[in-house]
């Protein structure tokens, strides 16, 4: 079954794709690796991936679903027919569910302390509070499973209900009102940081590369992030490429995507870090960076519990423009695959993932150090899951570089990107040699340094 539904308007597919992009990877997950893996040199690695290995990448992935005009599994089942290549491409479909699944989990987890802080935020709890109240309400935030599951469980219904009931026009007519809010509220908190805080330090934190400075399971986490904060590998980006119309470019929608998604993590980075080194904070105190740092800044700014809930409401938002994306590829491959009906495609995927969601909620506090995982696997359940997507979204990333390389024809690809020959030339080189070089370079040196 094919999907024969192409969005009308040239630029719904932008701005579903940025929706998808811009989240909570650029504002919570950015600045906490950032800070973790010694800022500049993480910020280098993960630029260079962007432009060099994630844009054409994009240009790849946005083009097997264009081509397809299917789901991602049932796409790339359709593609290896077509082209009589080895079913083992379907690989790319998979993995690429399994991702979606490990990674709305988590995410949904981590939306869920947003709404908590939209909570506090709009009720005037933080107003006038120092540091150190801030940090103590964030640990008893973390200390109660009851609590994080509750807002776990809010935000993933809420992505569910927006799927499964075909809802996502709304949303996305509401991206062109919250993307650019979200990004003037974050230039505020800059402006804030930058009078308040310590922005020169913020600069030279971020924008100073040492390389020495970053682990080799840095490297992985700057390569996973920038695939990560793409929405890349994993076919959500091909599941909105299935419905993407025929008549937009492809080169300078990807570049598009990714300018903005890294101007928003910059912009998030240095507001952040302003702060951070204002209120002497510490850079690498790990997932809870973002949500120490910014209520405090709103508690003590003019206006700030106004702001802040609105800035808070804003990142749910963004969080929720991402999590439909994670849903809607595997949901779009169970309605197709066996024939559920939506809404029974999305309540399997998110109760599923909901409940791997829990593992999460336990790393952080009945689980937090001594456990079952931390014997098997030398981490937290949320520490795993943050490894298993810096490999496997750059692995599907690479495997879809190396399709649309080598088994798509000159004239697919012209077909879709329409270009110049010198472009198309530098881009397959780029998709062919590069991009599969670079993810694998990073892999054989980083995998093996992942201490279990
Ligand atoms: N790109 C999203 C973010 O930066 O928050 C996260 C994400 C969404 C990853 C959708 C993968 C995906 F398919
Ligand atoms: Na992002």
């Amino acid at each position: 079954m094919s999907t024969h539904n192409v969005w009308t308007h040239k630029g719904t597919f932008l701005l579903a794709a940025v929706g998808s992009a811009v989240g909570l990877g650029n504002l919570w997950r950015f600045p906490y690796l950032a800070g973790e893996n010694g800022g500049g040199a993480f910020l280098l690695i993960y630029a260079l991936t962007i432009f060099a290995v994630g844009i054409p990448i994009l240009i790849a992935e946005i083009m097997l679903g264009r081509n397809s005009r299917r789901s991602p599994i049932m796409g790339m089942r359709f593609l290896t027919r077509t082209h009589h290549t080895s079913r083992s491409w379907e690989s790319i479909g998979w993995l690429g569910a399994v991702s979606a699944f490990l990674i709305l989990s988590f995410y949904s987890v981590i939306a869920g302390w947003a709404i908590h802080y939209t909570w506090q935020m709009l009720t005037g709890a933080l107003a006038g509070a120092d540091a150190e109240t801030i940090a103590a309400g964030f640990d008893a935030l973390l200390a109660s499973p009851a609590l994080l599951t509750l807002y776990h469980t809010l935000f993933i219904i809420a992505s569910g209900l927006i799927v499964g009931l075909g809802i996502h026009g709304g949303i996305e007519r509401g991206l062109r009102v919250i993307m650019p809010a979200l990004f003037v509220i974050l230039l505020v908190v800059l402006g804030y940081g930058a009078v308040n805080g310590d922005f020169a330090a913020a600069a030279g934190f971020l924008f100073t590369f040492n390389i020495a400075d970053l682990s080799l399971e840095g490297w992985l986490e700057a390569m996973g992030q920038s695939f990560f904060t793409l929405s890349l590998g994993m076919g959500a980006i091909m599941a909105y490429g299935a419905y993407m119309s025929g008549e937009a470019s492809l080169t300078r929608t990807a570049i598009a995507i990714a300018v903005v998604d890294t101007a928003v993590a910059v912009v998030a980075g240095l507001a952040i870090f302003s702060l951070v080194f204002g209120a002497g904070l510490d850079a690498g105190q790990g997932p809870g960076l973002m949500f120490v740092t910014l209520p405090l800044a709103f508690a003590e700014m003019p206006g700030g519990a106004l702001i802040g809930g609105v800035f808070f409401v804003l990142v749910l938002g963004a969080a929720i423009s991402s999590s439909i994306s994670l849903i809607e590829p595997v949901a779009a491959y169970l309605v197709e695959r066996f024939d559920l009906t939506r809404p029974q495609a999305v309540f399997a995927m998110v109760v599923a993932s909901w409940a791997l969601g829990l593992l999460t909620v336990v790393s952080f506090n009945l689980w937090a150090e001594a456990s079952v995982f931390h014997s098997l696997f030398g981490r937290s359940a949320f520490d795993l899951l943050e490894l298993l997507t810096n490999i496997f979204m750059p692995l599907g990333g690479l495997l879809i570089a190396l399709f649309a390389g080598w088994a798509l024809t000159h004239s697919e690809v012209m077909k879709e990107m329409r270009t110049n020959e010198a472009w198309f030339g530098a881009w397959r080189f780029l998709v062919r040699f590069v991009a599969p070089a670079a993810v694998s370079f990073v892999f054989l040196r980083a995998i093996p340094q992942v201490e279990g």
